[in-house]
């Protein structure tokens, strides 16, 4: 069958408003913790060394990541403003990127945001990300990834911003403790090779605005659930398998 043409496609298009920048402006109040500045400061570098080993294209930004510096001043890595040392943003979109993403990832834990999207990233997800306690907003869109999405994402409590789109390698099932993350406003993992059902914990997410599914080999019904939440601002899920009708919104 055609699945451009099948009545089991859905477009259901209510309006796109991402929070990102209000969710960003929370960047700079962490809480404070009892860690010591020195044990910080050389495991976030070495974290950061290890990253760039696992990048095999380092003519480009990853060229001032070198000891002649603070890693705070490295391109791309940013800091907290009261606790100079921690560092809580690391953005390497579009930098031509390509290699594999270290699990040594899960060792910044400060972190906050996390945007690796539009490169040439392989391999899997790192399962370490669940180690990311702070993590509030992880962009990999637009790499070459394959695996799953790690189960254990849902470890990070704090996260609100999850947009995996485009990595065509990405396959298998929708973790369904991904509905297990109350804080998670928006959810878009468009465009990949995810199989099997949507789950029915997504009916949990309570504070979701923005859920996209799209072009992906999805199946069976759309959970019920979802339609309970009175946030939802955006939701798609065309070009699917999807079966059934969709719950009242
Ligand atoms: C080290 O990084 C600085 C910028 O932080 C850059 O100017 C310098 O060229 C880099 N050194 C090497 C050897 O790449
Ligand atoms: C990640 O970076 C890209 C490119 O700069 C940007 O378009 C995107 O909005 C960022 N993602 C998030 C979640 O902020
Ligand atoms: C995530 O799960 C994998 C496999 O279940 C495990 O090896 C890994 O240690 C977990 N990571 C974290 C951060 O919990
Ligand atoms: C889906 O992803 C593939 C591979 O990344 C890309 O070439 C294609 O343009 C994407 N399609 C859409 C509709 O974004
Ligand atoms: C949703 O959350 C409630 C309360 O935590 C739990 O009892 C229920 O099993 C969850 N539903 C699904 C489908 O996971
Ligand atoms: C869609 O699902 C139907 C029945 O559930 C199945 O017969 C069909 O092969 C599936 N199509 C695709 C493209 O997976």
């Amino acid at each position: 069958m055609d699945r451009n043409s099948s009545p089991t496609m859905l477009l259901l298009r209510i309006r796109r408003r991402l929070q990102l920048l209000l969710l960003l402006s929370a960047m700079a109040t962490t809480k404070a913790t009892a860690t010591s500045s020195s044990s910080g400061h050389a495991s976030y570098e070495r974290a950061l060394v290890a990253f760039k080993a696992k990048i095999s294209s380092q003519s480009g930004v990853l060229a001032s990541w070198n000891k002649s510096t603070s890693y705070c001043s490295w391109e791309g890595v940013t800091c907290g403003k009261r606790h100079r040392w921690r560092l809580v943003a690391l953005d390497l979109s579009f930098q031509g990127l390509a290699g594999t993403i270290s699990p040594a990832i899960g060792t910044l834990t400060f972190l906050q945001s996390l945007n690796l999207s539009f490169n040439g990233l392989q391999g899997e997800i790192p399962p370490s990300v669940g180690s990311l306690g702070r993590l509030q907003s992880i962009d990999l869109s637009v790499n070459m990834l394959t695996g799953g999405i790690p189960s254990n994402i849902s470890r990070c409590s704090s996260l609100s911003v999850m947009i995996i789109a485009s990595n065509k390698g990405l396959q298998g099932s929708i973790p369904a403790t991904i509905g297990n993350m109350p804080s998670l406003v928006v959810f878009e993992l468009p465009n990949n090779s995810f199989t099997g059902t949507i789950p029915s914990s997504f009916g949990n997410l309570s504070q979701l605005t923005d859920l996209s599914l799209a072009l992906n080999y999805l199946e069976g019904s759309i959970p019920a659930g979802i339609g309970n939440n009175p946030y939802l601002w955006f939701i798609q899920l065309s070009f699917n398998n999807l079966s059934g009708l969709l719950p009242p919104l």
